[in-house]
């Protein structure tokens, strides 16, 4: 009786152990057979680029991550896009760094200030890895080619399309994205040699928003608590006009203050058709993207590039925007 029930656990135990074993081959070939697919699908690809961003999640980059990956489908390449979830300029250092040592084949990635990002283009030349910026330059680093607005020149536009609106004393008050984003530098720059000669504008004060919603309301506040005379807005990155908007009708203001923002985001074009912002400068983000894996594949070929592929900026106000769409770019000739 004894010896019968030993046998029957030991019987017990041994088809168990034959039923996991079993499972466990199964499973396993399987996984292995997963594994090789997924290998395969990667090897097709036969270039590997990085695209760099200012932040994830942001919508104008949003528009520039879509269209380089409209052009990474069209060549069949490999499109890693990344960025730190806020806008954080060591944090992109060491993502170019990774990216080096990854050995990929070429990186787009904004311009950062500073000779820790011109070291790291030159480690990356060296590297036979190309460089491209997008959206911000750096024309003393080594980067093969600038993809997007010229800056300097969008600014100059700002402030153009100001003295053309207005007339009578103008206060200005201005929130930029960053302080030490070099896009932000030039476009104020370029907004205050415009505005320069005409002695009716005048520059008042400068605060950042870094680059959101809330930092652009918030800068608002503060600029007009501190200078109460301030009766010209103007924002110089994708989310300021939309959050000097919100400062001024927080601050229940009613003064007609004249503002001035930057993009064409759709709440953007919706604050224009509603009359609260009065005209904004166009950048064709979507385009860059595009632009950008344009030249990245021309590097990789071998071929010849221009240091600087400048895309179009215009000015657009209510007469150009219908039910939230553009109908006119306000490109310039
Ligand atoms: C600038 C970008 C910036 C974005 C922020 C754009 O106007 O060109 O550099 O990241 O605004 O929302």
């Amino acid at each position: 009786m004894h010896v019968k029930r030993k046998q029957l656990i030991y019987s017990i135990v041994l088809v168990g152990f034959g039923i996991s074993f079993g499972l466990m081959l199964y499973y396993g070939v399987k996984t292995f057979q997963v594994d090789e697919v997924s290998t395969a699908g990667q090897a097709s690809y036969d270039v590997h680029i990085a695209l760099i961003m200012e932040e994830e999640g942001n919508e104008y980059w949003h528009f520039i991550e879509q269209g380089a990956k409209q052009q990474a489908r069209h060549y069949s390449l490999y499109l890693d896009d990344i960025g730190p979830k806020k806008s954080d300029p060591e944090e992109k250092l060491l993502m170019i760094d990774r990216m080096i040592r990854a050995n990929v084949d070429g990186i787009i990635t904004q311009g950062i200030q500073g000779s820790r990002f011109k070291e790291l283009v030159s480690k990356a030349v060296e590297n036979g890895v190309p460089i491209v910026t997008i959206d911000t330059d750096v024309p003393s680093s080594e980067r093969a080619s600038y993809v997007g607005t010229d800056n300097y020149q969008a600014g100059v536009l700002a402030g153009e399309t100001l003295i053309a609106d207005t007339t009578g004393k103008k206060f200005v008050g201005a929130v930029i994205g960053k302080f030490d984003a070099l896009n932000q530098q030039e476009r104020l720059q370029g907004f205050k040699d415009a505005i320069a000669e005409v002695e009716r504008i005048e520059l008042v004060e400068v605060v950042e928003s870094n680059i959101t919603e809330i930092g652009a309301t918030q800068a608002t506040y503060t600029l007009l608590k501190r200078n109460p005379k301030v009766n010209v807005l103007i924002g110089t990155s994708a989310l300021d006009g939309i959050g000097i908007v919100q400062g001024i009708e927080e601050m229940n203001l009613r003064m007609g203050h004249y503002i001035l923002a930057f993009d064409t985001l759709p709440r953007t074009l919706e604050l224009i058709e509603q009359e609260k912002i009065d005209a904004t400068i166009v950048q064709h983000p979507f385009e860059m993207g595009k632009l950008a894996v344009q030249q990245m594949m021309k590097l990789q070929n071998g071929e010849q590039v221009k240091t600087k592929e400048f895309t179009d900026t215009g000015v657009i106000r209510k007469q150009d925007v219908h039910q939230g769409q553009m109908t006119s770019t306000g490109d310039l000739p």
